[in-house]
């Protein structure tokens, strides 16, 4: 399990002060999988350095099994470290030495005897799929059997946390496909707790148990994945529900309401339903529906023709178990923009 709490990193340049993070907590039990997703400059990168002190935070806490790496002096450290598996974009492999020789660097360098080593890493190598794959060399790889070789090597000191930097940001949609489902099976194992740190929606629909949306160095939603999408009013929930756009402007009149249903109403014509006891002709502009950590979500957008109240239709909408409300068409015209 790892525990991070309130960790901040402050940089400075200068006389400019960077909060490149600023009171991040999360956990993440063993057996599951968090994400962590946000735009390019969220500080993601900064976190990753954080959680291994690879780079030192300014405050708070990082814990692992309870151990809290940020008070560890150099030895102990080192060896609270190895509780850490990272895993980054590239692999970084020894192009010189063989992948067997890769997967057990790690081991080598505790000093674990040639014939142990051996064993442990055709072990490894057996779990991520590479049985055949020791006397190779790194140039002979695919990308994805290279990230394959990355996580046997992550692995290979037994460690409790997982941490994975954009693992499929290199790669092709079906390999990225193929990694997701071996970091999938590792959660299988069930002593480690994983992190991922993304910036693609996928990777979280995927694999994840949870998730939190990282924004300018601060945790701004995060939960279960189940409840963080059902929701109309959160940014993880529009963006993994993925409406689609439509130009409401122009094409359709009325007012604009979302519906959003989950579990088995997601599944019930409940727009129909509405429409009939309302009296009123509801129109299906735009909507999705999503199978998400083992749920079924339908987002629906509809207008309601004028002469009709909004209100009575939202009212009815919720007596049947949806959520809806009023969507402004200018918000929408902004997230096109
Ligand atoms: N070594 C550094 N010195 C000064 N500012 C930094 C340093 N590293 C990162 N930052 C700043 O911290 C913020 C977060 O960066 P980063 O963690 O790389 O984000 P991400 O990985 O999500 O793109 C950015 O504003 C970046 O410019
Ligand atoms: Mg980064």
């Amino acid at each position: 399990m790892i525990t991070v709490t309130d960790l901040t990193k402050v940089y400075r340049q200068g006389k400019r002060e960077v909060r490149a993070l600023d009171g991040v907590s999360l956990t993440v039990p063993e057996g599951s999988i968090h994400g962590i997703i946000g735009h390019s400059g969220a500080g993601k990168s900064t976190l990753v350095r954080c959680l291994t002190l690879l780079d030192r935070p300014t405050s708070g806490r990082v814990e692992i099994n309870g151990v809290d790496l940020t008070q560890a002096r150099s030895d102990a450290l080192r060896t609270a470290r190895r509780r850490i598996g990272l895993v980054f974009q590239q692999a970084n492999l020894f192009d010189s030495r063989t992948i067997a020789d890769n997967v057990g660097y790690p081991l080598e360098l505790i000093g674990v005897d040639k014939a142990k080593r051996a064993e442990r890493v055709q072990e490894l190598l057996g779990l991520v799929g590479l049985p055949d794959s020791g006397d190779a060399y790194p140039a002979q790889l695919s990308g994805g059997m290279r990230q394959r070789v990355g996580i046997a090597r992550a692995l290979a000191s037994d460690p409790d946390v997982l941490l994975f930097d954009e693992p499929t940001s290199a790669l092709d949609p079906k390999t990225t496909n193929e990694i997701l489902d071996l970091i999938l099976s590792l959660k299988h194992l069930g002593n480690l707790a994983v992190l991922v740190i993304t910036h693609e929606m996928h990777v979280v629909k995927r694999i994840c148990d949870s998730v939190s949306l990282l924004d300018a160095g601060r945790i701004v939603e995060s939960g279960p994945l189940v409840d963080v999408v059902n929701t109309l009013d959160g940014r993880l929930a529009e963006a993994l529900l993925g409406i689609p756009a439509h130009n409401p402007v122009d094409e359709v009149g009325g007012t604009l309401v979302d519906v959003l249903s989950s579990g088995s109403k997601a599944a019930t014509p409940v727009v129909a339903h509405t429409s009939r006891i309302v009296g009123s002709e509801l129109n299906i502009v735009a909507g999705s529906v999503e199978h998400l950590a083992g749920a079924t979500f339908s987002h629906l957008r509809i207008s309601v023709p004028d002469g009709t109240d909004p209100q009575d239709v939202i009212d009815e909408l919720r007596r049947q178990g949806a959520d809806a409300k009023v969507t402004d068409p200018r918000d929408l015209l902004e997230e096109q923009a």
